[in-house]
């Protein structure tokens, strides 16, 4: 495999290794944040996207979703809106809290925020986001930095666009998940945009989409000549493929989690959040994981419908001893006895149906 892959930097903000734990918004929380760079590999960690007028009204979640500890940095706060005034107030208290770097969401589908002409709704109102972009830039001095999808309608695919006017507005680092608002999730996304925007700016361009595996990875970097690979949904299934990936980087044998490794994982994951938030969000997000973390494993779907059916912390932990004894023994593992499928913890996740209510 080629080692070409190399570390970059935004501004004087080192990316090493150039992998980009994804900003996904109910799942990298800080709690999720810290458990992956733990596991090694992550170059840089983005909150979950934050809305400005949460930060600037005070709203205490938006304020709670700011917070970082110092072991994540280079970390980057991500927000979004349609103000310039409420994105410039919200810039600096990103700055202020100590953040490494700002990014500008141009690519949430949700339509509660593209209403308001935030996320995706930026790649359609190109006024707007240099405007945002040109007023951030004066109010700022840490990099600036944007996270843009290919195009808002799948006949109006204006990536390449985006990026040039975001770099002469200052931006500092480019970011593409290459599906349009309107594909949402569906198909592939496009790296060939991500080639065609390395092409045509000077500041460093990273991808974003469907990276799951180390060749994967390595594919993208060598097709595209990107500096940086995002991974979002990948670190949900698999928490060491940052790990892996810089293992293979440097020609190091490839780390391989022991079942004891992926059990260990799940209680460091829900001590966290059970730190972090009350009982009941926790087991929720525990919910949300447990059963990704899993996924490939022998009676994996069985687990996760067992935690699906656990209300308290004490069925939690119980329902993991038990899927790891009996994996670990060689046993098969039945589950709870007679609790049916549920079929949406097989779901596939997505920021559609995340946002979708
Ligand atoms: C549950 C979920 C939430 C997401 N939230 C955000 C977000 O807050 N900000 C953002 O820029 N992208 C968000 N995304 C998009 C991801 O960062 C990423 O670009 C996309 O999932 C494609 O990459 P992947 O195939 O590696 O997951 C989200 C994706 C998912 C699945």
């Amino acid at each position: 495999m080629t080692t070409e892959i190399k570390p970059f930097k935004i501004r004087d903000v080192e990316i090493n290794p150039p992998l980009v734990l994804s900003p996904m918004a109910g799942v990298t929380d800080v709690s999720f944040r810290r458990l992956l760079k733990r596991r090694g590999g992550v170059g840089l960690s983005v909150s979950e996207f934050i809305s400005v007028e949460g930060l600037t009204r005070n709203n205490p979640k938006s304020k709670r979703q700011m917070r970082f500890y110092e072991d994540e940095r280079p970390f980057a706060v991500q927000i979004f809106g349609g103000q310039p005034e409420r994105m410039c107030m919200a810039a600096e208290m990103a700055q202020e809290v100590g953040a490494d770097i700002l990014d500008v969401n141009c690519g949430c589908p949700a339509p509660k925020v593209v209403k308001h002409g935030g996320g995706s709704g930026l790649l359609k109102d190109h006024c707007r986001l240099e405007q945002i972009l040109k007023a951030i830039k004066k109010t700022i001095t840490i990099p600036l930095t944007v996270k843009i999808r290919a195009g808002f309608y799948d006949h109006t695919i204006n990536a390449v666009d985006t990026a040039k006017l975001a770099e002469d507005c200052g931006v500092e680092h480019i970011a593409l998940h290459g599906r349009t608002k309107e594909q949402g999730y569906r198909g592939l996304a496009n790296w060939d945009l991500v080639r065609q925007v390395k092409e045509v700016v000077r500041v460093p361009v990273s991808g974003s989409g469907d990276v799951t595996t180390i060749e994967g990875a390595f594919a993208k970097f060598r097709e595209t000549g990107c500096d940086g690979v995002l991974i979002g949904r990948g670190a949900m299934a698999n928490p060491w493929i940052f790990r892996q990936i810089e293992d293979a980087m440097h020609g190091r044998p490839i780390f391989e989690p022991t079942l004891s490794d992926k059990r260990a994982i799940l209680h460091e994951y829900f001590d966290m959040l059970r730190e972090d938030m009350p009982e009941t969000p926790a087991i929720n997000r525990m919910k949300q994981l447990a059963g990704q973390f899993t996924r490939g494993l022998q009676g994996g779907a069985l687990f996760r419908t067992s935690i699906y059916h656990s209300h308290t912390v004490e069925e939690v932990l119980d329902r993991i001893e038990e899927y790891f004894e009996a994996i670990e023994a060689g046993r098969p593992y039945y589950g709870e006895a007679g609790a049916p499928i549920e079929p949406q913890i097989n779901a596939e996740i997505t920021d559609c149906n995340f946002f979708s209510s």
